[in-house]
């Protein structure tokens, strides 16, 4: 089961956290745990971030940890 800290916090570049710092802190946990689904479907539909999409496998791990209750 993949948690917060060792499986989602490395898929945030240090760009992205400091990119999204107007909006929410993407190292966080609270703060992610709260945004999740925000932050899922942006990602998703390919809007963000916006100059590098995820490959599908880095998308379908945070849906198994949003899916697996966002452990720490
Ligand atoms: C609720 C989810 C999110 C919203 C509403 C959101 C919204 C925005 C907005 C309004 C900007 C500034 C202007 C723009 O480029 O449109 C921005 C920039 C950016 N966001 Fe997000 N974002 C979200 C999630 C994310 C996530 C999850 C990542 C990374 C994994 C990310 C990475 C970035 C980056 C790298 C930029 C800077 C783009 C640039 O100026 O080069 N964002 N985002």
């Amino acid at each position: 089961m993949p948690s917060f800290a060792a499986d989602i916090r490395p898929l945030f570049r240090d760009r992205d956290i400091e990119a999204m710092s107007f909006a929410f802190d993407l190292s966080d946990y609270d703060q992610v745990k709260a945004n999740a689904e925000g932050i899922y479907s942006r990602i998703a539909d390919g809007s963000m971030p916006c100059d590098e999409p995820w490959p599908p496998e880095r998308l379908a791990l945070l849906r198994q940890w949003i899916d697996a209750g966002m452990p720490a």
